[in-house]
């Protein structure tokens, strides 16, 4: 018999599992970031910056690592973030990658351009769901898709704020990135506009350029708010002053977030924005911060700085090209073992133990 090929140990090691799996065309998309890529490495190499200050014998007989966000139970602080066009990884897509979350007792966000619908993914899905949203030109297009997802039981929606345009991703521009002709726009039937097709550079680009509405002010959040009752998560965030607008505004809470680094290049690392934004809402509501986080230290290290939760994203599409729901599980245990590990080492028994002084930052924590 030949040797039983060794399960990934690390969220690091999906990954060239899955590469070897997808469609260059696809890797490169879910994998790429904008222009030169620094923001999508900085995000990684600022949680390596910052350095833990562990605490003994605090008595860690028992790790409890569940919590709450806007209310909802989840069994672990982190959560799957939206992504588009899961199909590419998994002919299940979307369904897939909900049952997996599901199992692993955390929540998912969907996103708008995905190939299994939001009812399809909501009839599926085993855990709480969130729905994304982007704004359209035609308001009457976003504004149908929040009445849809309140209808399929939604709990809150994820208003993603830093895509007026797309940032340029070069790999998908060389690509021709479009969406595989097999795979449906599970939200859009008939709308083939919002359609990312090949050849002639990113598809994605030019439907956002076409489509999205990159006007928007800080006003469409009442617009948003008039349409539902479900809280508004504010995404894409990375300034204290724009903490401060979202909160003012009536956001219920807040995602920092650079977009995994696939939007405006050289903007700063998520870890290192979330101080300021911490500070400026100041309990007001909630905050969660995504971008580079891969070992429990760094779910760790994002909890001592004030964030309610993280999200982990691209790890999960590796996990699903990998082996479906099971592999999004997977790589969901994975953390929820390492994190285990890292609160018992650091002295934090839950996630609400962790504070400031449990980590140090790089330059005496002074703006970088
Ligand atoms: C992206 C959008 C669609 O980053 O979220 O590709």
């Amino acid at each position: 018999m030949p040797p039983a090929t060794p399960q990934p140990i690390n969220l690091f090691e999906y990954e060239p599992l899955a590469k070897a799996r997808l469609e260059p065309l696809a890797y490169d998309y879910y994998a790429g970031g904008a222009e030169d890529e620094l923001t999508l490495r900085e995000n990684r190499a600022a949680y390596g910056r910052i350095k833990l200050r562990p605490r003994m014998l605090v008595g860690v007989g028992q790790i409890e690592l569940a919590t709450t966000v806007l209310g909802i139970s989840i069994s672990l602080p982190v959560m799957v973030p939206p992504m588009a066009f899961h199909g590419m990884a998994h002919p299940d897509g979307e369904v897939a990658t909900a049952r997996g979350a599901g199992a692993a007792g955390t929540l998912m966000v969907v996103s708008p351009p995905s190939n299994r619908s939001l009812e399809e993914v909501a009839a599926a899905a085993t855990g709480p769901l969130w729905f994304q949203l982007y704004v359209y030109k035609d308001r009457d297009v976003s504004a149908s898709l929040v009445r849809r997802a309140e209808a399929a039981g939604y709990r809150a929606l994820v208003w993603t704020v830093d895509f007026p345009v797309a940032g340029r991703r070069e790999a998908d521009e060389r690509n021709g990135f479009g969406l595989p002709p097999h795979l449906r726009q599970g939200n859009f039937t008939g709308r083939d506009e919002v359609r990312p097709t090949a050849p002639g550079g990113s598809g994605l680009a030019r439907v956002v350029a076409a489509e999205y509405d990159r006007s928007l002010t800080w006003d469409a959040l009442a617009w948003l708010r008039s349409l539902t009752r479900i809280p508004i998560v504010v995404k894409g965030i990375l300034t204290a002053e724009d903490a401060t607008r979202a909160v003012e505004h009536g956001a219920d809470a807040i995602a920092v977030s650079n977009h995994g680094g696939r939007q405006l290049d050289t903007a700063v690392a998520t870890i290192e924005a979330l101080p300021e934004v911490v500070e400026a809402v100041a309990g007001r509501c909630e905050v969660y911060v995504d971008g580079g986080i891969r070992r429990g230290t760094d779910v760790l290290k994002a909890l001592a700085l004030g964030a309610r939760a993280v999200f982990v994203g691209r790890p999960v599409l590796w996990g699903l090209a990998v082996s479906g729901a099971e592999g999004v599980q997977r790589v969901l245990e994975l953390l929820r073992h390492e994190l285990e590990v890292d609160m018992a080492l650091a002295g934090c028994p839950t996630p609400e133990s962790t504070d400031r002084s449990l980590v140090r930052l790089p330059n005496g924590g002074a703006p970088l």
